[in-house]
């Protein structure tokens, strides 16, 4: 076995260079299944008595008044839009506010005006990240329902962004939050994090621990399950010279470059991680893909807005 060498191989935390992350997450987004498996969770009993059942039971009285929506870190929106198109179905009115810093936003907005998702939604859009948004808005407009998928990694500390939240909630609002557990995604990867040698970012990903650690500090109740969720990852698993493979690599390792900058020992251990967690599938055309299966750990709080803000 080659022997590794640190100082050569420095390996740098993806969220230190948000233009490659996007990179990472389209080829993640083309190789999982899981727009389908949100889709169907969605329409499941969970979402409609979780939050669809609960704003109405909420704010049922106030109708004439549109149901105010606000997604953070909300990407491309095809997640968002679900969830929409069933608050639509429900409630007359709907006003969405989408803040979402990238260019993302753009196709979220091209994609709602070719296809509306319902007549009664109307949508806001803020081009920042939620700290702008807070800083240039305020918290003075309450929203009944957050949704905040896959982007509380990039918010700093959980104990600060869960209470901005919590002041941006409608007593009796909703607030949604979705992310992986300590022991998936990226936090399963055999990569201890004393690797990553970009000091900038040495901050690892926000979890679902820290974050349940913050809800009960503040004896915020909320519920939670667990769904799973598969990704493709033939193409690095059976060429090294596959450049969306490579992608793929990064994202799910949340390192940039991993296989040329990773040390030997390393990438051998990760390899053989991604090997022993993963099986083979026929695709529909007779092709085999190599299916490696992760857990996601959904956290849905319920929040009801006391007198006392948090
Ligand atoms: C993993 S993507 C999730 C996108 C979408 N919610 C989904 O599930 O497909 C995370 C998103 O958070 C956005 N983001 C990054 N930093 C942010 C911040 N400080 N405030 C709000 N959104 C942020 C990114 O631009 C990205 O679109």
């Amino acid at each position: 076995m080659m022997a590794s060498n640190m100082s050569e191989n420095k390996l740098f935390n993806l969220l230190s260079d948000m233009k490659h992350y996007h990179k990472t997450y389209a080829a993640y987004c083309s190789k999982t299944n899981k727009w389908q498996e949100w889709q169907k969770w969605t329409e499941s009993a969970e979402f409609e008595s979780n939050v669809v059942a609960n704003l109405s039971k909420n704010f049922s009285g106030n109708m004439d008044q549109p149901i105010r929506v606000l997604g953070i870190g909300s990407g491309d929106g095809i997640l968002e839009m679900h969830q929409l198109r069933k608050l639509a179905a429900k409630f007359p009115k709907i006003s969405a506010s989408v803040v979402e810093p990238s260019e993302l936003i753009t196709k979220y907005k091209d994609t709602v005006g070719r296809n509306p998702v319902a007549d009664n939604i109307t949508f806001e859009w803020y081009k920042q990240t939620f700290d702008e948004y807070l800083a240039c808005h305020g918290s003075e407009k309450k929203y009944h329902f957050i949704s905040v998928v896959h982007a509380v990694y990039f918010l700093g500390d959980p104990d600060v962004f869960i209470k901005k939240m919590y002041k941006l909630l409608e007593p009796g609002g909703i607030l949604l939050v979705i992310l992986l557990t300590d022991h998936t995604g990226s936090g399963s990867i055999p990569l201890h994090q004393s690797e990553l040698k970009d000091d900038k970012t040495t901050n690892n990903y926000v979890n679902s621990s820290q974050v349940k650690a913050t809800l009960e500090k503040l004896q915020i109740e909320y519920t939670q399950s667990i769904y799973k969720e598969t990704t493709d990852i033939t193409d690095f698993m059976t060429n090294d010279d596959s450049e969306e493979g490579e992608l793929l690599l990064d994202f799910l390792t949340s390192t940039i470059n991993f296989r040329k900058s990773a040390p030997y020992d390393v990438r051998a251990r990760v390899m053989r991680h991604f090997q022993q967690g993963s099986h083979i599938e026929k695709t529909d055309d007779g092709d085999e893909k190599i299916s490696y299966k992760h857990t996601s750990d959904v956290a849905i709080l319920f929040v009801t807005r006391r007198d006392r803000a948090k």
